[in-house]
């Protein structure tokens, strides 16, 4: 065991408005200041996860440009090693446009730009960072022939691989081949098993075993999340509820990637999956609680004294 989380995929400039109420198509609203927050799933993994005190590298790619160094800075700041962030003079940073509104919802429109560069070849060229962790983080906004080769390294090498398929596409067979845990929400899961997302979770499992895929972790909004394991080999599939801590939502924008980037720390110091999904609830529901995606993204010490004021378990 290393210690170490791999994260390959996404880098974003968060360019976010607040408004009233979300627009509806052919609407204009008006909004708030314009402000520019580091953000894309994978960074925000990886910022989730170096805050809380991992050693994470991230592989990407942002532009020669003033976002990419807005990135790059703010992941050093969150503790991610950035060596394996390609600074691309052929591509401007990916934008992520979002919209929040006062309830804390969102919407979200990626242009991925450099992202879109990261290829199989970009992935070879930091094998090394895959083969080293413990544990590897994957989701999908970059192309997926990279996301593949990713996988296929990490399978060769020992390396856990935790896929958050966000935004939601079908992954493909020779992926889930390599995936040991998946992360997503109710309405993925249904698009993955093809059960009406309402089903009970339990119904799922059987599909989840089908494709391969033995252990699921559920993630439930407010409602905490569910370990779903559906092991091929066991003829029983087990759910076990995890409740989130209650906090006023402010902006839940990069929630998920919170809670991904928190599981992936747990794993990689070697806490099991139901000690690390406790932990991703609680980290979850903070990112709610501020603006922005690592922005709101709590350090060791504050996970430690929320935890404490509000009579959690500890988190090792
Ligand atoms: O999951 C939230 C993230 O999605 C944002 O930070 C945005 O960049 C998009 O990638
Ligand atoms: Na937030």
């Amino acid at each position: 065991r290393s210690g170490r989380i791999c994260v390959v995929g996404s880098a974003n400039a968060d360019l976010v408005v607040r408004t009233r109420v979300l627009p509806k198509p052919g609407e204009t609203v008006a909004g708030g200041e314009l402000q520019l927050l580091p953000g894309g799933k994978s960074a925000n993994q990886a910022a989730a996860a170096g805050r809380l005190g991992g050693r994470v590298t991230l592989v990407g790619a942002v532009g020669d440009d003033a976002y990419g160094r807005m990135l790059i800075d703010s992941l050093e700041a969150s503790g991610v090693d950035v060596a394996g962030l390609a600074v691309r003079d052929d591509a401007t940073t990916g934008t992520a446009m979002i919209a929040v509104d006062e309830r804390g919802e969102n919407f979200i429109i990626v242009s991925s730009a450099a992202n879109g560069l990261v290829d199989e070849a970009a992935v070879d060229a930091r094998a090394d960072a895959i083969a080293d962790a413990d544990v590897l983080g994957l989701s999908f906004e970059i192309p997926m022939g990279a996301i593949i080769r990713a996988s296929e390294i990490a399978r060769a090498n020992g390396t856990t691989v935790v896929l958050n398929p966000s935004p939601f596409a079908l992954p493909p067979v020779e992926l889930l081949a390599n995936v040991d845990i998946l992360v997503l929400n109710e309405h993925e899961l249904g698009q993955l098993s093809g059960l009406d997302p309402d089903a009970p979770l339990e119904a799922h499992a059987p599909a989840l075993a089908a494709l391969g895929v033995g252990r699921a972790v559920v993630t439930l909004g407010a409602n905490g999340a569910a370990l779903l394991v559906a092991e091929t080999t066991a003829d029983a599939a087990a759910v076990t509820l995890v409740d989130a801590p209650r906090v006023e939502a402010v902006d839940t924008t990069g929630c998920g990637d919170a809670f991904t980037g928190a599981l992936l720390l747990g794993l990689s110091a070697g806490d099991d999956l139901l000690a690390s999904t406790r932990t991703a609830c609680a980290v979850g529901a903070i990112a709610a609680t501020a603006v922005g995606a690592q922005s709101s993204y709590p350090f060791a010490d504050e996970l430690e004294a929320f935890l404490r004021e509000r009579g959690g378990a500890p988190t090792a």
